[in-house]
């Protein structure tokens, strides 16, 4: 049975989240891969309004099985939280299922995460401080405590002991800060394995069986390609593999499970936190119409994105990474009412125009965008569910994109409730979903 995965094209925050509950009801399981609640996916239905942080974006539909996979590192107050949250919200929590091999997020990753930024300086990372990158940082130093390391006590205070004794050191001799004490972080965490125990499974088990019984299987990505640990902006990441190769790390199902990427991108480009943006927008009037038109703050963090305009050649490096079949454009409404929009269709890199993304960060000083101007259409388009019915201005941009990345859009959001949604390729998009 073919399952599909949907991607993050840029720095993160393209509605993966809107899009992902959208194409749930023709699934039976959602499933996230990597990364951890530094994620903040966006549902809105009617005037309902959920943020999920680890929960896959599946949940709203009640018979669909959501899995938080044994590549994502699970902050289990956060984790929590979200699920007294959505049972507030009349959100049926009894088909999550956290899988035993994934890691946890301890009070000391919080900790290390703001310490290291503070120490970085001027060259901070900008991150979530949720501890992202310290657990991950455990994980590949193989001291991390995993989820099943929860169910064995003894097990789970050895592991604990070490880790904070290690801890301590850093904290007093590195960053001169006070040491933390084993026994409260225990019971903390005791506490949180009576709460959640009931949903710990064997994921790989549960995923393979899922596949032999042909059940539909989506796969939510979380961050976005060029926030990637090796293909991103590095070191202006985060700390895992966002892009459809993390799926078979971060779930243990071989690659050719995989029959559909679906890339998303949003219809210009943000970014929360530092690091290199070539198309970022200087001009502050027109930055500061999109990021409220968009309602561009951080999920998470409420941090003010940054805006720019969709840049094209990470646009291409991305979908090649991704190996992506087809895109998914989210927020082409936010365009609605500028005078005209920019698109970046090759860089300039040492007097020669180039049309790859480089590796080397440091270039991104030296580049300047070439640019494609496009008179824009002045229109409300956030009612349209036809594609025929759009602005020929909105269907030129398309089709620009559709063509310089010789790959078809199948969806468009045009707003960020669950049903503004046009379906642009319709018999392709219902055998893709709906067969
Ligand atoms: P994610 O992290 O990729 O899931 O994206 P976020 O949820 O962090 O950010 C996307 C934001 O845009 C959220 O506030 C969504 O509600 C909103 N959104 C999604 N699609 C659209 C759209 O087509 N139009 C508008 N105006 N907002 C959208
Ligand atoms: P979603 O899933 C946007 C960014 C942070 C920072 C960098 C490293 O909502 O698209 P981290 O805390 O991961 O160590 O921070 O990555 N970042 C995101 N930016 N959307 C996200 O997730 C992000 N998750 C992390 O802002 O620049
Ligand atoms: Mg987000």
């Amino acid at each position: 049975m073919p399952s599909n995965v949907i991607v993050g094209l840029q720095w993160g925050d393209e509605g993966k989240g809107k899009i992902t509950d959208f194409l749930s009801k023709n699934f039976d399981y959602v499933i996230r891969y990597q990364g951890g609640n530094n994620s903040g996916h966006s549902i809105h239905i009617n005037k309902n309004r959920f943020i999920l942080h680890l929960i896959p974006s599946g949940v709203i539909y009640s018979n669909v099985e959501c899995i938080i996979g044994p590549g994502v590192v699970i902050d289990p107050k956060c984790l929590i939280e979200e699920i007294k949250n959505l049972e507030s919200m009349g959100v049926n929590t009894s088909k999550i299922f956290i899988a035993k091999r994934a890691h946890l997020i301890m009070p000391y990753h919080k900790l290390l995460d703001i310490y290291k930024e503070e120490y970085l300086g001027k060259n901070f990372i900008g991150t979530t401080h949720c501890g992202i990158g310290p657990a991950y940082e455990d994980k590949i130093s193989r001291t991390g405590i995993r989820i099943l390391d929860l169910i064995d006590k003894k097990s789970f205070y050895k592991k604990l002991k070490y880790n904070v004794k290690f801890k301590n050191k850093i904290f007093q001799k590195i960053y001169n800060k006070p040491s933390i004490s084993i026994d409260s972080i225990y019971d903390e965490y005791m506490n949180y394995s009576k709460i959640l125990s009931d949903k710990f499974v064997n994921a790989v088990r549960k995923i393979h069986t899922a596949f032999s019984n042909n059940k539909k299987i989506l796969f939510e990505g979380a961050q976005a390609t060029l926030l990637d640990i090796d293909y991103g902006t590095y070191p202006y990441v985060t700390t895992s593999s966002s892009t459809t190769g993390g799926v078979c790390i971060g779930t243990g199902i071989p690659p050719n499970f995989i029959n559909n990427s679906f890339g998303i991108a949003k219809s210009y480009c943000t970014r929360v936190g530092n690091g290199p943006f070539p198309t970022e927008i200087n001009n502050k009037i027109i930055s500061n119409i999109i990021r409220d038109s968009g309602n561009e703050y951080g999920s998470t963090t409420k941090r003010p994105r940054r805006c720019g305009w969709l840049d094209l050649v990470s646009l291409k490096y991305s979908c090649m990474i991704n190996g992506i079949n087809y895109l998914i454009i989210t927020k082409l409404d936010v365009l609605n009412n500028l005078d005209s929009i920019n698109v970046c269709i090759q860089y300039k890199f040492n007097k020669k125009t180039i049309d790859y993304f480089p590796c080397n960060i440091e270039s991104y000083n030296n580049i300047e965008c070439v640019w494609k101007k496009f008179p824009c259409w002045k229109q409300n388009i956030t009612n349209i569910r036809d594609y025929d019915s759009l602005p020929n201005n909105c269907k030129n941009y398309i089709n620009y994109i559709e063509n310089y990345l010789k790959l078809k859009i199948i969806l468009i959001s045009v707003g960020s409730e669950r049903n503004q949604n046009i379906i642009k390729n319709k018999s392709l998009f219902y055998k893709i979903f709906c067969s």
